[in-house]
């Protein structure tokens, strides 16, 4: 699999709100997400459209990414949303609350006749997507596969409102929908991108939801406000003495290795093939985090 760019928070803004686009640039946000579905009000959905266009052509995003959400496919906005941005070649396309591959396919083929119409390369704009309700938690494994993916983004206020939980500050009761999303994308190679902490001037708690989603196997965290970046990309950067760790267990493991040991001891922890592979994703992620991490395959 090509490696991934890191996404470790992906920034939300009304996609109407020229200031909060602007103002994202300044941010140092991996992915920056102009929105078309639930953060543009009903009598904004067009002026959010063309916000959007507006920023794609003239400003730069430097080294953030730039994504767009359009609406839902069934929504009556999709496929408008949808056309007005891709000839402006956003670095990728958001689809919320998908259910089904078709769906995914749908998107697909419009991204894909763009980028042939436009000779830019084939599967270059790629897709993340909103799994976000009952029925899309059930067709993970239908869903995950499709090539044209990088991302998994579990919405966790839209499957609470999807199958009548009640949130509460420790999110248990997303938990086994969380960790459906996690699973599918560690089976087929993509980011899982975790829930939103609303109470967005509580950082305390952001930071140990943020740390709880990283430790459930979570590569990134949607966020929605600009004291949101800074905590988040932190806890989903793989820390000093995490890395130092990990390169000794890599270390040790090949000599161990020559010398016949599939199984040894470090620092009174034993060390095997799933602890190895373990210690290799969290070099691989603080690599795509811009950390200097030499000679990793
Ligand atoms: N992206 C970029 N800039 C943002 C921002 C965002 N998501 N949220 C706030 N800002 C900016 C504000 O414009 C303001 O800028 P300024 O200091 O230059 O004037 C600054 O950050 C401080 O904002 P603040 O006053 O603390 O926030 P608020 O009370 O005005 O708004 C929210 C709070 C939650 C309504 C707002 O952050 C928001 O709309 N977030 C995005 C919501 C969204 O997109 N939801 C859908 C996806 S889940
Ligand atoms: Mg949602």
């Amino acid at each position: 699999m090509t490696s991934l760019r890191s996404r470790r928070a992906l920034l939300y803004m009304p996609g109407d709100n020229w200031k909060m686009i602007t103002k994202s640039l300044t941010l140092g946000v991996d992915s920056i997400c102009m929105d078309m579905e639930d953060g543009a009000a009903l009598n904004k959905k067009e002026e959010a459209r063309a916000t959007i266009v507006k920023a794609l052509q003239e400003l730069d995003f430097g080294a953030s990414e730039k994504l767009v959400r359009i609406n839902a496919v069934g929504s009556g906005w999709e496929k408008d949303d949808i056309s007005a941005v891709l000839p402006h070649r956003p670095d990728g396309v958001v689809l919320p609350k998908v259910e089904s591959r078709e769906q995914i396919q749908w998107a697909s083929d419009l991204i894909a006749e763009a980028e042939l119409q436009n000779g830019w390369p084939l599967n270059s704009m790629r897709m993340l997507i909103g799994v976000e309700t009952a029925l899309g938690i059930l067709n993970l494994k239908e869903i995950a596969p499709h090539p044209r993916l990088d991302a998994i983004i579990f919405g966790g206020e839209d499957f609470a409102a999807s199958v009548g939980a009640t949130r509460t500050v420790d999110a248990i009761e997303l938990l086994y929908a969380r960790e459906a999303v996690v699973t599918a994308c560690a089976a087929y190679g993509l980011q899982a991108i975790d829930i939103v902490t609303i109470d967005f001037k509580n950082i305390e708690a952001l930071r140990a939801e943020s740390e709880f989603g990283a430790r459930l196997g979570f590569s990134g965290k949607q966020i929605i406000h600009p004291a949101q970046v800074e905590p988040v990309q932190s806890a989903f950067t793989p820390s000093e003495s995490a890395i130092a760790y990990a390169r000794r267990i890599v270390e040790t493991f090949e000599s161990s290795q020559r010398e016949g040991r599939g199984a040894y001891a470090l620092d009174g922890k034993m060390i095997d093939m799933p602890v190895l592979k373990n210690a290799q994703k969290v070099l691989a992620r603080a690599k795509a985090a811009g950390k200097e991490i030499k000679d990793l395959k």
